[in-house]
C-alpha cells in the first residue's frame, strides 16, 4: 500500500483511467451513454472500495469543490467552447439568454418554494437549493449531445443554455448565501444582485475574449509550433478561468467560454492546418479524461446508505425541479416566439429542452461548497445527489430514445440527397482507381473482378436511392434548388479558402465573404433563394471601422487613419475579385453539379442565370476600381501573378525532392531562395508600386509652367489622403485650412442653401483641385466636398499654398480664375 500522498494520487488516477479505458470499451459494446456507465461504475467503485483493500488508493481521491472548478471544468468548458458553432450560438442568442437567465429564476423560485414546503429546510438554504439545482450541467449535456447525434440547432440550444446558466445560478447562489449569513433581505439586495449579475457575466467574458486574444495576437512568436500552440492554447483555458474566478470574481465560466470562442473564431485563419488537428485532439483527448474522471468521482462519491434513507424526500424533490424544469421550458417557449428576429422553438424541441437538461457536477460541486455550518447543509447535499443522480441515468439513457422517436435525429431531404451523392461519388472514385490497378498489369483479374463486382453493386444501389430520392424530391421542387444552390455555395466557399491560402486575399476579406456565405445558406434554408450577396462585415472588421471613422472625425490626417483608408481600399477590390473568382467557377462547374444532383433543366438555369449576374456585376465594379486606380489593379496583379508563379516554383521543388530527383541539399537550397522570395513579395508595400506625386502635378494643367526644382518642391509638400465612396473631404461652413488635388477618383460638390437638402453642383475629376475659395478669400468653405468614388487625394497646406502663389503667378492666376469661375454660379442663385 502506499504511503505517499503523490503516489496514491498517481495510483488512483491510473487505476480510474484504467476503469474508464475498459468502461468505454465495454458501454460502446452494449450501447450505452458513457456517462451514464461511468456513474453507475463509480457507484460500485465506491460500494467497493471500504470493502476491497486493493481499492484503497481510490479512496485518496474524493470529488471536492476545487476539483471540479479548477481541474475538470476549464477543460471541459474549453473544448465544448473550441468546438461550438459560434455563428449558430450567437443566432440562437436570445432563446439561449431568455432560457439561460430569467428561465433559471423561474426555475430557482418554483423549487426553492416547494422545497421550503416539503422538507425542513429554511427560506434561504431552500432557495439556494433551487438555484444550484436549476442551473443545467454543461458537462453532461455536452457530453450526452454528441453521442446522441442531435440537430444542431437543438444541441446548440441545450448546449448554450447550459453553459451560460451556469454563470447566473453562480451569481444567484452567492447572493443568496449573503442573504442566509447576514439574515437580511431587501430591495438593496435585489439591486445590487442585478449589477453583479451583469459585471459577472459580462466581465467574464470580457476577461476570457482578451486572454484569448492576446494568444491569438502572439502566435506569430510560436513560429507555427503545434506544441507551443497547444501548450498556449491550456495556458489560455486556464489562466481565464483562475483570473476570472480566483482574482476578479467574474464568472470563470463565461471567461473560458470567451477565450475559446475567441481561439476558435481566429484559429480557423490563423492556425495551420497540423496545429488545428492537434489541438482538435489534444482537447478532445483531455475532455475524455475530465469527463471520465468526473462521472467516475460523481458516482463514487454517492452514498446509497443515505440515498435510501432519504427516498421520499429525494423521489418528492426529483418531481418538484421536473415539475420547474417544464413550466420554465414550456412557459418561456411562447415568450421566445414572440421576440422579433427569435426563431421559435417547435415542441418537440421543447421536449427534448425539458427532458435533456441534465444536472451535474456543477451543482455539486455547489453544494459540496457550502461551509460546514451551513444550515441544512447535508440534506442540500443529498438532495443534489439524489437529483444529479436521477437525471443523469434517467436521463441520460432516454434523452437518446426521445430525440429519435420524435424524428429529430433523421436528417432532412436535402441532407438524405448530399449524402447519397456523396456515397456514389466515392464508389465511383474507387471503381475508377480499380481500373487503373487493372490496367497497372500485376494484380489477380479474379481478385479485381471480384471487387468490381461489389463496387459495380454497391453504384447501383446507390443511384437507385438517389432516383428514389429524386422522386421525393419532385413532390417538392425546392428541395432540388436548395440542393443545386447548396453545392453552388460549397463551391464558392471553397474558391475563397483557395485564394487565402494562396495569399490572394486577406484574412478579415476572407472573414467576411465566409460569413457572406453562411448568410446566403440559412436563406436557402429559409426557402429564399440567396441572388444577392449579402454584406456584413464581420464584428472585428465593424469595430475597426467605427473606430478608424472617429479618429478619421478627429484628426483626418492621423497616418493611422490613413493607412486604414488604403487597407479598406484594397480589401474592396480583394473582396470584389474574390467573388469574381468564385462566381466564375460556380458557372463552369454548374452543369457537372447539376448532374450530380438531378436538378433539372429549370433549375439549373435559374441558379446559372444567378450566378452569371453576379459575374458581370463584379466585373462592372472592378473595372470602375480599375479605371480610378489603374497603378494599384496593375500592382495588385502584378503580385499576384507572381505569387502564382512561385507557388508553382515550389511545388515543383517538393514533387522533385519527394520523388528523390533532387539531393536533399539542393531541394533546401532551393527550397529556402523560393521562400526568400515569397517573403519579400509579402512584404514588399502595394503604395510604392502607385505613380509618384510628381508625376501627378506634371498632368495638373495650373502646375504646367512650373520648373523640375519647383514641381519637386511641390511634390514633396503634397500629403498624400485617401478617401473612400461617400466619405466628405470638406464640409461647408468649415474653416479653410489645405487645398486639394484629385490623383484618382471622383468627387461631388455639394452645396446646401438656407437649410435645404443639398444640391450636387458640380463633380470634380483627377486633375483637378478644390479647396481653392476659402485659401484665396478667408471665408468658410463654400460647398461640402464628398468622394464620389474612392479617391485618392494629395493635400497641400495652406501655408505651402501661399509660399507656391508667391513664386509663381501661374499658379495664382489659376486659383483666381477657378475660385472666380467656380462662386460665379453660386452668386447668381
Ligand atoms: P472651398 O470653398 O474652400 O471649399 C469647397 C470647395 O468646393 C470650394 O473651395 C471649391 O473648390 C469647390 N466648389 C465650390 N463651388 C463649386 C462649383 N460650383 N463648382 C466646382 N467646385 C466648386
Amino acid at each position: 500500500m502506499p504511503e505517499e500522498p503523490v503516489l496514491t494520487l498517481v495510483v488512483a488516477t491510473v487505476g480510474l483511467l484504467l476503469v474508464a479505458a475498459m468502461a468505454a470499451i465495454g458501454l460502446r459494446r452494449l450501447n450505452l451513454p458513457f456517462t451514464v456507465g461511468l456513474v453507475v461504475i463509480g457507484m460500485a467503485l465506491g460500494c467497493l472500495t471500504g470493502r476491497v483493500e486493493a481499492l484503497e488508493p481510490l479512496g485518496g481521491i474524493t470529488l471536492s469543490p476545487e476539483l471540479i472548478l479548477f481541474v475538470f471544468l476549464p477543460t471541459l468548458i474549453f473544448e465544448s467552447a473550441y468546438n461550438l458553432d459560434g455563428r449558430l450560438l450567437a443566432k440562437n442568442m436570445t432563446p439561449v439568454l431568455v432560457l439561460a437567465v430569467p428561465g433559471l429564476l423561474i426555475t430557482t423560485a418554483i423549487v426553492g418554494v416547494l422545497t421550503f414546503f416539503l422538507t425542513p429546510l429554511s427560506w434561504g438554504p431552500a432557495l439556494l437549493f433551487g438555484a444550484l439545482i436549476a442551473a443545467t450541467d454543461p458537462v453532461a449535456v455536452v457530453a450526452l449531445f454528441k453521442e446522441v447525434g442531435a440537430p444542431k440547432r437543438l444541441a446548440i440550444l441545450v448546449e448554450g443554455e447550459s453553459l451560460l446558466n451556469d454563470a447566473t445560478a453562480i451569481v444567484v447562489f452567492r447572493i443568496l448565501m449573503g442573504v442566509v449569513v447576514a439574515g437580511t433581505f431587501g430591495v438593496a439586495t435585489i439591486g445590487s444582485g442585478i449589477a453583479d449579475f451583469v459585471i459577472v457575466f459580462a466581465g467574464g467574458i470580457l476577461v476570457g475574449g482578451t486572454i484569448g486574444y492576446l494568444m491569438v495576437a502572439s502566435l506569430r512568436l510560436a513560429d507555427n509550433d503545434p506544441l507551443v500552440e497547444v501548450t498556449l492554447s491550456t495556458v489560455v483555458a486556464y489562466a481565464a478561468f483562475l483570473l476570472a474566478d480566483h482574482y476578479l470574481h467574474v464568472s470563470g465560466v463565461m471567461a473560458t467560454l470567451g477565450a475559446g470562442l475567441v481561439i476558435s473564431t481566429y484559429g480557423s485563419t490563423r492556425f495551420t492546418e497540423e496545429t488545428k488537428s492537434y489541438l482538435h485532439r489534444f482537447w478532445e483527448y483531455a475532455a475524455f479524461v475530465a469527463n471520465s474522471l468526473i462521472f467516475l468521482l460523481v458516482g463514487m462519491s454517492v452514498s446509497l446508505d443515505l440515498i435510501s434513507r432519504y427516498l421520499v424526500p429525494i423521489g418528492s424533490i426529483i418531481l418538484v425541479v421536473l415539475f420547474a424544469r417544464a413550466v420554465t421550458v414550456y412557459g418561456t417557449a411562447p415568450a421566445i416566439a414572440r421576440i422579433p428576429g427569435s426563431e421559435p422553438i417547435s415542441w418537440e424541441y421543447r421536449t427534448v429542452l425539458f427532458w435533456g437538461g441534465l444536472k451535474g457536477a456543477v451543482g455539486l460541486a455547489l453544494a459540496m461548497s457550502l461551509p460546514a455550518g451551513f444550515p441544512g447543509r447535508d440534506l442540500i447535499v443529498t438532495l443534489t445527489l439524489g437529483v444529479v443522480l436521477f437525471t443523469l441515468v434517467a436521463g441520460g439513457l432516454s434523452t437518446g430514445p426521445l430525440i429519435r422517436a420524435l424524428g429529430l435525429a433523421r436528417p432532412s431531404l436535402v441532407a438524405r440527397v448530399a449524402r447519397a451523392q456523396a456515397w456514389l461519388a466515392a464508389k465511383t472514385q474507387a471503381l475508377d482507381r480499380l481500373e487503373n490497378l487493372a490496367s497497372a498489369g500485376h494484380y489477380s483479374a479474379h481478385i479485381l473482378n471480384q471487387l468490381r463486382t461489389e463496387y459495380d453493386n454497391q453504384i447501383d444501389e446507390a443511384r437507385g436511392e438517389l432516383t428514389h430520392l429524386h422522386r421525393e424530391c419532385e413532390a417538392s421542387p425546392n428541395v432540388m434548388l436548395h440542393v443545386l444552390w447548396a453545392e453552388a455555395l460549397t463551391v464558392e466557399r471553397s474558391t475563397y479558402r483557395d485564394l487565402f491560402d494562396r495569399g490572394v486575399i486577406s484574412e478579415p476579406v476572407l472573414r467576411e465573404l465566409e460569413l457572406s456565405v453562411d448568410l446566403q445558406r440559412d436563406n436557402l434554408e429559409r426557402g429564399n433563394l440567396p441572388a444577392s450577396i449579402p454584406s456584413v462585415p464581420p464584428i472585428e472588421v465593424r469595430i475597426e471601422s467605427t473606430i478608424v471613422g472617429m479618429v478619421g472625425w478627429l484628426a483626418p490626417r492621423s497616418r493611422f487613419v490613413e493607412r486604414n483608408r488604403r487597407r479598406a481600399l484594397a480589401a474592396k477590390y480583394e473582396h470584389q475579385a474574390a467573388i469574381l473568382a468564385a462566381s466564375e467557377r460556380v458557372v463552369t462547374q454548374l452543369e457537372q453539379l447539376a448532374g450530380l444532383s438531378g436538378a433539372d433543366p429549370a433549375v439549373e438555369a435559374q441558379c446559372r442565370s444567378a450566378f452569371e449576374e453576379r459575374t458581370s456585376t463584379t466585373m462592372g465594379r472592378l473595372d470602375t476600381i480599375a479605371e480610378h486606380f489603374p497603378e494599384y489593379v496593375q500592382a495588385v496583379q502584378t503580385q499576384t501573378v507572381r505569387r502564382i508563379v512561385l507557388d508553382a516554383e515550389a511545388d515543383a521543388i517538393e514533387s522533385l525532392a519527394a520523388v528523390g530527383g533532387i539531393p536533399g541539399a539542393v531541394a533546401e537550397a532551393a527550397r529556402s531562395g523560393v521562400e526568400l522570395a515569397q517573403r519579400e513579395l509579402a512584404r514588399q508595400p502595394l503604395s510604392a508600386l502607385e505613380s509618384s506625386p510628381e508625376e501627378l502635378l506634371r498632368r495638373v494643367p495650373m502646375f504646367q509652367e512650373l520648373g523640375e526644382a519647383d514641381l519637386r518642391k511641390v511634390a514633396a509638400q503634397l500629403v498624400p489622403r485617401t478617401a473612400l465612396a461617400g466619405e466628405s473631404v470638406i464640409r461647408q461652413g468649415e474653416r479653410g485650412t489645405s487645398l486639394f488635388l484629385i490623383a484618382r477618383g471622383v468627387v461631388a460638390v455639394l452645396i446646401c442653401r438656407n437649410g435645404e437638402p443639398p444640391v450636387r453642383v458640380a463633380s470634380l475629376h483627377a486633375g483637378e483641385f478644390f479647396g481653392e475659395m476659402a485659401l484665396l478669400t478667408d471665408e468658410p468653405r463654400s460647398a461640402t466636398v464628398t468622394a464620389a468614388t474612392d479617391c485618392r487625394l494629395f493635400e497641400l497646406s495652406k501655408r505651402d499654398v501661399e509660399a507656391l502663389c508667391h513664386s509663381s503667378t501661374g499658379v495664382t492666376e489659376a486659383l483666381e480664375r477657378a475660385a472666380t469661375a467656380r462662386a460665379a454660379p453660386a452668386d447668381m442663385a
